[in-house]
């Protein structure tokens, strides 16, 4: 860890990645392909952890951990105190409805409209609560998709798709949302938008977000910590804690009196491919 950033105390952590490793090509030692090693990350409930790196770090990598879509070669993942993945241990992917994912790519069905899109997860665990169905409407109308539910995926813009991935993946309430790269693909505007949308939404649910991009701006204005992973294996090359109060206006973090300094530190470390 570089000089001037914050150790986090485990203690009290929701999710942590404990010496966690990825190997893609296990075999003799001298051929194997070390992804992530040694990676060791702390996320506190209801903590917004923005995630940054080379290309090839292993950020989506560590998500795909995390989601537990892929088991780790080495070391743990804790949640709540509890070993729910690690070397050797079985994936549970999803984690038990634990951990909700947004990919790049949005994945909606494109047979199901938007309203049925929300709704499968939900379906898929059986019939659901009528609060579950309430909270689903309400999440629809708070992105902004109340007179699209019905259309389908290929009737709406790159930015409606994800606003109708995010209200999908929030529907079923799962406390840690996952993030990659959501809105890297769209127009400044609708971005800057989705951004101020998921952070009133983040005001209101209280998610422990744990979100990839490669926008320094995003990171510091959507986080309250930005973590960089740098290096081939990727590890945490920085930790830093983004002390700019909230409410937030993405559009105009840069005005913030700590921006620069924070902006600097990130694009200094990612320069430096994590070498200080
Ligand atoms: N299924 C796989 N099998 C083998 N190697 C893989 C696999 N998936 C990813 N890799 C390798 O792992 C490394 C990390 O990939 P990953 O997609 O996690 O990087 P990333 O940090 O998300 O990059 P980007 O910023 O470009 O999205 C890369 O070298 C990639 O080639
Ligand atoms: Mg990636």
């Amino acid at each position: 860890m570089r000089p001037g950033t914050h150790a986090v105390a485990h203690a009290t952590a929701l999710l942590e990645l404990q010496k966690l490793g990825v190997c893609y090509d296990p075999g003799p030692a001298a051929a194997a392909h070390w992804v992530l090693r040694d990676v060791d990350l702390a996320v506190h409930d209801g903590e917004f952890v923005t995630l940054m790196g080379s290309s090839g770090a292993g950020k989506s990598t560590l998500l795909n951990v995390v989601a537990q879509t892929l088991a780790p070669s080495a070391g743990r993942i804790v949640f709540n105190g509890r070993t729910v993945g690690g070397e050797g241990m079985p994936a549970q992917p999803g984690s038990g409805r634990q951990i909700g994912y947004v990919t790049q790519d949005d994945n909606l069905l494109p047979w199901r409209t938007v309203w049925d899109n929300v709704m499968f997860p939900l379906t898929l665990a059986g019939r659901p609560a009528a609060s579950d169905v309430a909270r689903a409407r309400r999440l629809v109308e708070q992105v902004g998709l109340a007179q699209w539910s019905g259309h389908y995926p290929h009737q709406l813009s790159g930015g409606m798709r994800k606003r109708a991935s995010l209200a999908r993946t929030l529907a079923y309430n799962p406390p840690v949302v996952l993030m990659d790269e959501p809105f890297g693909a769209l127009d400044a505007e609708t971005r800057a938008q989705l951004q101020a949308d998921l952070l009133a939404l983040w005001a209101s649910e209280r998610k422990t977000i744990l979100f990839v991009t490669h926008d320094i701006n995003e990171a510091i204005a959507l986080g309250d910590r930005v973590v960089v992973l740098c290096g081939s294996p990727g590890r945490v090359v920085l930790e830093r804690h983004l002390d700019i109060p909230r409410p937030r206006d993405p559009e105009t973090i840069f005005k913030a009196p700590t921006f620069a300094g924070h902006y600097d530190a990130i694009r200094g470390c990612l320069r430096g491919g994590g070498r200080p």
